[in-house]
């Protein structure tokens, strides 16, 4: 990470833009606007990464926020431009996501901090780790000049490939619920215990998580996952006694989520009491449906217009840092046809003539804000 910052700090070495890496770990880069004291407008995305990861999700928004910065070549706005490059918004290493934009709207607090990784680091202790001072976080909050986020994102799935179409406006973002399920039985030798005297974790695991497969599939709209599995001790010859897993329910209404996950936890605790097993499991997130602001949704639609490409409104099925903006600014996310549909792996890709149009998709919106009364008018009030 130390690296990509510097990398693009390098890049906008050239632009003149003052660079600083907050106390979260966020990449903040300012591009001044016409008159000192102006609005801001956030642009950006995320620079981490899930494990063997693709090369676009997340550092493809910020990649196009300093593209777009370059083709301004000097021109500025009636609002200054902050880039941002969140940290950790996959929340691979500490199991919560939006760790780096839950600093900006104030809510990566002490309990938080506290959160440890599976080597029993703590985020505080990586932050310093990171040579920054956590104690510095309340200064990485958003300042109250900020009147909207902007987030260019690849789809990560086959919409607008089957659309053929190289972006659209998303019109929302669906809630997801994180939680880590543990499996407890008995272990015993795998060759001499009778099939019906066994407490076997990991058979009691399978046939739960072939349960939220089902229900996902029965429930239209729902997604469930279970993308992690450990089994202990993990031998050939031994029945396991514990397994752990994840799971990741997703869908547009929470209530349908909050159900299913309800749902979930008791057919884990009905297969767990049936096999003769306990089931533990703990929430790690609840992050409730976002929708983005209509206003800029709206701008957003009319620049992809301006930008040579039909329009098209879509619900992100994916989490972005923007669901978290959205708690104290107005966000809008635009996202770019992913070929293929495949993230979250290398073969994850882009067209280049899409992050073209992209770029003059973003400076269409950047013009139209500077003209818009109704974009003007929030930024006296905010
Ligand atoms: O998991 C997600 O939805 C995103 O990639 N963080
Ligand atoms: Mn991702
Ligand atoms: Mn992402």
């Amino acid at each position: 990470m130390h690296e990509c910052h510097r990398e693009i700090a390098h890049w906008l070495a050239r632009l003149e833009v003052e660079v600083r890496i907050d106390a979260a770990g966020n990449f903040r880069a300012l591009y001044p606007a016409t008159n000192p004291n102006s609005p801001r407008l956030l642009i950006g995305s995320h620079l981490d990464t899930v494990a063997n990861a693709g090369s676009y999700d997340g550092i493809l928004g910020v990649v196009l926020a300093v593209a777009l910065l370059e083709e301004l070549q000097g021109r500025r706005f009636p609002f200054a431009i902050e880039v941002v490059g969140f940290s950790e918004e996959e929340g691979v290493r500490f199991g919560i996501p939006f760790i780096g934009s839950r600093a900006l709207v104030g809510r990566l607090d002490e309990d938080l901090l506290n959160t440890q990784d599976p080597q029993g680091i703590s985020i505080r202790r990586a932050i310093e780790a990171f040579h920054l001072n956590p104690n510095e976080i309340s200064q990485a909050k958003l300042p109250n000049d900020t009147v909207a986020s902007i987030e260019f994102h690849i789809e990560q799935g086959p919409v607008l490939e089957q659309l053929n179409q190289p972006l659209a406006a998303v019109q929302a973002i669906v809630g997801q619920s994180r939680l880590e399920f543990a499996f407890l039985g008995r272990s015993n030798h795998a060759g001499a215990t009778p099939m019906y005297l066994r407490q076997d974790a990991l058979a009691g695991a399978a046939e739960w998580i072939c349960i939220v497969e089902r229900m996902a599939l029965t429930v239209p709209g729902l997604v469930a996952t279970v993308g992690k599995i450990e089994a202990k001790p993990g031998a050939t010859n031994v029945i396991a006694s514990e397994v752990r897993c994840s799971l990741d329910v997703r869908h547009a209404n929470d209530e349908v989520r909050i159900l299913a996950v309800q749902k979930l936890i008791h057919g884990a605790e009905e297969i767990a009491s049936r096999r003769k097993l306990s089931v533990k499991e703990n929430t790690l997130l609840s992050q409730p449906a976002v929708a983005m602001d209509p206003f800029l949704t709206s701008e957003i639609e009319k620049a992809i217009v301006r930008a040579g490409c039909k329009s098209h409104r879509m619900i992100s099925g994916a989490g972005h840092d923007a669901m978290i903006l959205a708690e104290k600014v107005p966000a809008a996310m635009i996202f770019l046809r992913t070929p293929r549909g495949v993230s979250h792996d290398p073969a994850e890709t882009v067209m280049i003539e899409d992050v073209e149009r992209a770029i003059t998709c973003g400076l269409h919106l950047f013009d139209q804000l500077a003209a818009s009364p109704e974009f003007l008018k929030r930024t006296t009030l905010a």
